[in-house]
């Protein structure tokens, strides 16, 4: 997957700006796909079930990667739940219109709650998403809990992929202690935004928790428009 950039003109579209699933012929869409297949090679043996996405700073495209990646992959046939881990500033719910009553931080205090916080998307099958749930005061300290490993596995046995969405984590220790407990983590850096310093330091805030970084995702190239792609 390194090396593979995916970069698309933001057009504001119909249900919530999620280009996957409102424009298959999109550019944007057949970008998705392409690292939904990279992702597919890199994980031959199937080992990798849950993924991190995060980035050096706010506003890189994590959810919007998030939500494309998961739409693309659950086309497959693939049993695919996003998880929002950004307790912070939660925002996958508003890409489905799904309620956040419950979600990941109830489940991490009751693993009885799991049935309640996850909801199936209805317009896309096989894809549901656990939202960010209940807000607190506290969101490094809810995810560095013990819980959080347990709920993982509970849900990679559940589902085929587990994509999980994060705060920025050049910024927030939050993202790389949750990057320490799955199998592999995106890395989304915006062109001209992201500088060399902040790609850096976040690739070495996942680097000493040992994180397996998969791959590099660039959001916001600006390209000319080309007649043909
Ligand atoms: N590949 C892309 N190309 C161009 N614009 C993008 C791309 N991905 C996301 N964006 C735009 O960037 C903005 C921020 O996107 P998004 O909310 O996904 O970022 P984020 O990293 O999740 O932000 P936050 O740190 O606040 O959670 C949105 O306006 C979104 O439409
Ligand atoms: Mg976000």
């Amino acid at each position: 997957m390194a090396g593979r950039n995916i970069s698309y003109k933001i057009e504001t579209k119909a249900i919530n700006n999620l280009v996957s699933y409102n424009d298959s012929k999109a550019p944007a869409t057949e970008a998705y796909r392409s690292l939904r297949t990279n992702l597919n090679y890199y994980n031959i043996d199937k080992s990798i079930k849950s993924i991190v996405v995060t980035s050096p700073s706010s506003s890189d495209g994590k959810t919007t990667t998030v939500c494309n990646l998961s739409v693309s992959m659950a086309q497959t046939g693939k049993k695919v739940l996003i998880v929002d881990a950004d307790l912070r500033r939660p925002r996958v719910h508003t890409h489905f219109d799904l309620s956040n009553d419950v979600g990941l931080t109830d489940i991490l205090m009751n693993e009885k709650l799991i049935d309640k916080a996850i909801k199936q998307v209805e317009e896309i099958n096989n894809l549901s998403v656990l939202t960010s749930g209940w807000k607190t005061q506290n969101p490094a300290e809810v995810l560095s809990s013990q819980n959080v490993k347990s709920v993982i596995n509970m849900l990679k046995s559940i589902y085929d992929i587990v994509l999980i969405d994060t705060p920025p984590v050049a910024q927030l220790t939050d993202a790389a202690v949750i990057a320490a407990e799955v199998d592999g983590v995106i890395l989304v850096l915006a062109s001209g935004e992201d500088n060399y310093n902040s790609a850096r330091y976040a690739k070495q805030a996942l680097k000493k928790v040992e994180a397996n970084v998969l791959g590099v995702v660039l959001t916001k190239i600006r390209h000319p428009v080309s007649r043909y792609y």
